[in-house]
């Protein structure tokens, strides 16, 4: 139940925090794209960055929906004694949180290696770019 009640909250930090970085994605600058040398590549870490922000806001959404169809939050926050049900997946929210949260761990197991590739074959040097300071602009 407690465990339950702070992955829901946390859940709705992911999803307020994701909410933030698409404004300040918005107003900052953004470095040249990547050239990775492939096109094929290139155009794969484009899709996998997208995917992984279109999964993270699926998932966020889908917590939701499971909470809201099991009327969790009176259960949690609520103070109504009900039992969580037992058996969530009778929710069809639910079974899309799980699947989404399988699809998302394979993203990120993609989007590591993409980093090893760039770091360890390429050496370009990438993953400075996440870090503060003066930027070359698009
Ligand atoms: C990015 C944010 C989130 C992630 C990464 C995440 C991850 C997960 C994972 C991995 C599971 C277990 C899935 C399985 O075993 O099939 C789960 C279950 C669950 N999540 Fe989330 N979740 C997130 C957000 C939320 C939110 C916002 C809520 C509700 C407000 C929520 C409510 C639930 C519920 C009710 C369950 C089912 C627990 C059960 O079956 O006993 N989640 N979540």
């Amino acid at each position: 139940m407690f465990a339950l009640t702070g992955h829901m909250v946390w859940g709705m930090v992911v999803g307020a925090l994701l909410i933030i970085r698409f404004i300040v994605r918005t107003k900052s600058q953004k470095p040249p794209k990547a050239d990775s040398g492939s096109r094929l590549l290139d155009y794969g870490a484009q899709a996998a960055h997208w995917g992984l922000y279109i999964l993270v806001f699926a998932m966020v959404a889908s917590g939701l929906g499971t909470a809201l169809s099991a009327d969790l939050f009176s259960i949690t926050f609520g103070g109504n004694r009900e039992p969580i049900p037992a058996n969530l997946t009778q929710y069809a929210p639910r079974v899309a949180h799980g699947l989404i949260g399988k699809i998302m761990l394979i993203l990120i197991v993609l989007h590591v290696a993409g980093w090893a590739f760039h770091q360890f074959v390429l050496r370009d040097g990438l993953i400075s770019r996440l870090w503060f300071g003066k930027r070359h602009t698009e």
